[in-house]
C-alpha cells in the first residue's frame, strides 16, 4: 500500500516539504519492491532512502537551527 503526500502533511516550509514528498516516494519504491518480491530492488531502494534519510535529517535540522527552532527534542523521534 502506498503512501500518499498530502496538504495536510506540510510543515510550511518549501524545502522541507519537498524532501518529505521525496522521502515518501523513496519509501513507496520500497514497498513496492517487498510487494514484487524483487530482492535486488529492495536493497537498493532501502539504500536510496537511508542515504536521502541522512541528507534530510541535516537539512531539516540546519532550518531548524535557522529559524530559532529548538530541534534538539524532536531528534530521538526521528
Ligand atoms: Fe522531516
Amino acid at each position: 500500500m502506498a503512501i500518499k503526500w498530502t496538504k495536510e502533511l506540510s510543515v510550511g516550509n518549501e524545502v522541507i516539504d519537498s524532501e518529505h514528498r521525496n522521502l515518501i516516494s523513496l519509501a513507496n519504491d520500497v514497498v513496492h519492491a517487498i510487494e514484487a518480491r524483487n530482492h535486488l530492488a529492495l536493497v537498493q531502494a532501502l539504500e536510496t532512502l537511508g542515504s536521502w534519510l541522512q541528507i534530510h535529517l541535516v537539512n531539516e535540522e540546519k532550518i531548524a537551527h535557522a529559524a530559532g527552532f529548538d530541534f534538539s527534542s524532536h531528534k530521538p523521534a526521528q
